[in-house]
C-alpha cells in the first residue's frame, strides 16, 4: 500500500527516536512490499524558535492531509518560563485539538525479562495485560474559563473540568470496542464522590457499556486506581478515563514496565488518521548524547500501522521483534540491569544500535 506519513521529530531526544520509528517503518515498507512516503515538519519549541508559533500552520494542513503522524517530544528547559505566552506543549494540545484526536490508548505489558528494571515484585507483574484509554481534548486542559487575572488585589489562577455528555460517550465507547476485542473488562476511573463531571462521567459510562452484552463495567475511583495500579495490575484489562487523571495514571503505569522509554500511544479520533508519540517527554537531560531508548517510538510506530493503515500483520511483526531483541538481552541505558542478567555484555545500546536490532529481527 501507499502512504503518507507526516514526522514531527520535535524537541529533546524527539528527533533521535523518531529517527529510528522512521527507519523501522522503512524496513517494514520493504519486507511486506509497501511505499511510505514521509514528510517531516516542526512543532514545540523548535517551531516557536523557526516560526513564533509551536504548531505552525503548515504542519497542521500537513498531519490533515496525511495518513498518519508519527510524533517524538515537545518541551524543554529553553521555553520553560511560566509566564511565557506561548508554551511547547500548546503545539501538541493544539494539534490533538485540530486533528480531533479525543482518545489516546496507552497499552502496558510489562516484558518478563525486564521484571527486574520494575520496583514492583515480579510476581505482581504477571499477567498485567492493560490499555489506558486516556480522553485528549476536553477536562482540565481545554476548559473555559482558564487563566490567571487579578481579584480584590489577589493573583488568582483557574482551570475548568468540563465534559460534555458527546465527549464522554465517544470515548467509552471506543473503550468498549476494544475492550471486546480482550478481556472484556472496562474500568471507568473518576472521582464522582467529589467531581459533577465525573458523576456525568459515570452516568453516561453505564448508559454507554450497557449497550454492550459481553462487556463488563467497573466504576473506580481515581485514588483508590493509582493505588491498584501498583497493588494488583493485572485486575485490569482496559481503563478509560478523563483527560487529566489518565496523564498521571499511564506515568505510574510506567512504572509496571521498567522505564518511560518503553510506552507507545496511539491518539485517535473518528476517521482512521492518528497520531503516534511515547509516553516520555523531551527528557532534556540526555537530549544529543544517542543513549535514548526507541522502543517507545518504535511500538508507536507498530500502533500506526495497525491502526492507521490497517497493517496488523506488519504490527505484529514489529512488536514480535521488539519483544525479541529484549528477550535476548538488548538493553539501553533506562534499562539496563545492574547485574548484567540476560545481557552477557552488560552494555548498554545507543539509541542507533538499538534501533538496528529492531530491525535486524524483522
Ligand atoms: C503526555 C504529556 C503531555 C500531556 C504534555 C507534554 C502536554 O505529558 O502526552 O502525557 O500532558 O498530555
Ligand atoms: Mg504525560
Amino acid at each position: 500500500m501507499q502512504a503518507r506519513i507526516v514526522t514531527l521529530p520535535g524537541d529533546g531526544i524527539g528527533p533521535e527516536v523518531v529517527a529510528e520509528g522512521v527507519r523501522v517503518l522503512d524496513q517494514v515498507a520493504t519486507k511486506f512490499g509497501h511505499h511510505f512516503d514521509f514528510q517531516e515538519h516542526l512543532i514545540g519549541g523548535c517551531a516557536m524558535d523557526a516560526t513564533g508559533k509551536p504548531l505552525p500552520d503548515d504542519t497542521l494542513e500537513a498531519c490533515r492531509a496525511a495518513d498518519a503522524v508519527l510524533l517524538g517530544a515537545v518541551g524543554g528547559p529553553k521555553w520553560d518560563d511560566p509566564r511565557a505566552a506561548t508554551r511547547p506543549e500548546q503545539g501538541l494540545l493544539g494539534l490533538r485539538k485540530g486533528l480531533g484526536l479525543f482518545a489516546n490508548l496507552r497499552p502496558v505489558k510489562p516484558h518478563p525479562a525486564l521484571a527486574y528494571a520494575s520496583p514492583l515484585k515480579p510476581e505482581n507483574l504477571a499477567g498485567v495485560d492493560i490499555i489506558v484509554v486516556r480522553e485528549l481534548t476536553g477536562g482540565l486542559y481545554f476548559g473555559k474559563p482558564q487563566g490567571r487575572f487579578t481579584q480584590d488585589g489577589r493573583t488568582r489562577a483557574v482551570d475548568t473540568l468540563d465534559y460534555s455528555d458527546v465527549e464522554i460517550r465517544r470515548v467509552v465507547d471506543l473503550a468498549c470496542r476494544l475492550a471486546e476485542t480482550r478481556r472484556g473488562r472496562v474500568t471507568s476511573v473518576d472521582k464522582a464522590n467529589v467531581l459533577a463531571s465525573s458523576r456525568l462521567w459515570r452516568e453516561i459510562a453505564t448508559e454507554t457499556a450497557a449497550r454492550y452484552r459481553k462487556l463488563q463495567l467497573f466504576h473506580m475511583l481515581v485514588d483508590t486506581c493509582a493505588m491498584r495500579l501498583v497493588a494488583a495490575p493485572s485486575s485490569f484489562d482496559v481503563i478509560v478515563t478523563e483527560n487529566m487523571f489518565g496523564d498521571i495514571l499511564t506515568d505510574e503505569a510506567a512504572v509496571l514496565v521498567g522505564s518511560m522509554g518503553l510506552l507507545p500511544s496511539a491518539s485517535l479520533g473518528e476517521g482512521t488518521l492518528g497520531v503516534y508519540e511515547p509516553i516520555h517527554g523531551s527528557a532534556p537531560d540526555i537530549a544529543g548524547k544517542r543513549i535514548a531508548n526507541p522502543i517507545g517510538t518504535i511500538l508507536s510506530a507498530a500502533l500506526l500501522l495497525r491502526y492507521s493503515l490497517g497493517l496488523s500483520r506488519e504490527a505484529d511483526a514489529v512488536e514480535g521483534a521488539v519483544d525479541r531483541v529484549i528477550a535476548a538481552g538488548g538493553r539501553t541505558a533506562d534499562i539496563l540491569d545492574p547485574k548484567g542478567f540476560g545481557n552477557p555484555s552488560g552494555l548498554a545500546m545507543s539509541t542507533r544500535e538499538m534501533g538496528d536490532a529492531i530491525i535486524g529481527e524483522l
